[in-house]
């Protein structure tokens, strides 16, 4: 007797095959909402630590903590079924030590039931990938641009134009990638540089604001949806402008409330509808 279940979500072996195949599609997520609404969209919902600016107007990702990634994460995961979920590591709870990264990590799967963390960097952290991925963790690596390094490259400016930066880019990515993630995130990188680091690379590198070529897209889902309304990124395409709907939708309700057309009494309790009236 065949059984029913329940569908799967994606796994990290899953994504890890999609080298060179259908491209993988990915939005950033932070609340349950917006979770259900992308699940059957999208291969992979990143609890991104632009959260800490999109939906908490904090001026950079370094004050995010892990408690609030957690708690974010916790709420994607319950709003979503088949998606893989990847919970972004914040600023100041990995780079100190690979022990460190895996205390950091074990809370993020097992308080939130996510599938994989993330963390930004290069060559230095490649000990800190190998330490997670053999011993349990699958980990996604971020190269490129790093919103967590702000302070130290002095601004979210594309990366990999000269020479020099385009080199230590691709070497970072082939460091994170030997060092086992199963999949590489390359953030506002010159075109060329992608598209290089992902032929050189057996693991599938997932692009935002990188190259068409790259083995998978992701968006701020705030940004492509024009929720998130102080800047657009270059390489934001917008897909609707909820932002605009919202206030639409709150302006009429205000003038309702204010005419006393809301709440009607259908709206109340106790108020018997009037019967329907019959035909003939
Ligand atoms: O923090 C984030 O949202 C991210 C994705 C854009 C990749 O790192």
């Amino acid at each position: 007797m065949s059984k029913i279940t329940e569908q799967q979500r994606i796994t990290v072996p899953e994504i890890r095959a999609r080298k060179g195949g259908v491209p993988i599609v990915s939005l950033t997520a932070y609340t349950l909402p917006i979770a259900q609404a992308l699940d059957g969209a999208v291969d992979i919902l990143m609890v991104g630590d632009s959260l800490g600016m999109v939906l908490y107007g904090m001026d950079s990702t370094l004050s995010v903590t892990l408690d609030m990634m957690i708690a974010h994460g916790a709420a994607v995961v319950r709003g979503s079924k088949r998606a893989m979920v990847v919970v972004d590591l914040p600023f100041g709870t990995y780079q100190e030590s690979p022990q460190a990264a895996f205390r950091a990590s074990a809370r993020v799967l097992a308080e939130t039931g996510a599938q994989a963390v993330k963390l930004e960097g290069g060559g230095e952290m490649a000990e800190t990938v190998r330490f997670l991925a053999e011993r349990g963790v699958p980990v996604m690596g971020h190269v490129g641009l790093m919103p967590q390094s702000v302070n130290v490259v002095g601004g979210y400016r594309a990366r990999g134009r000269d020479a020099e930066e385009a080199k230590r880019i691709f070497a970072d990515a082939k460091a994170i990638a030997a060092a086992g993630a199963f999949s590489l995130v390359i953030e506002g990188t010159v075109e060329k540089v992608a598209r290089r680091i992902t032929a050189a690379v057996p693991i599938p590198t997932i692009g935002i604001g990188a190259s068409p070529a790259c083995d998978g897209q992701v968006l701020v889902v705030d940004d492509m949806l024009g929720l998130f309304q102080a800047f657009t990124p270059k390489f934001v395409k917008r897909y609707a402008n909820l932002g605009a709907a919202v206030e639409k939708a709150a302006r009429a309700f205000a003038e309702d409330v204010r005419e006393r057309r809301f709440p009607a009494l259908e709206h109340c309790f106790g108020v018997k509808r009037a019967a329907p009236r019959r035909r003939g």
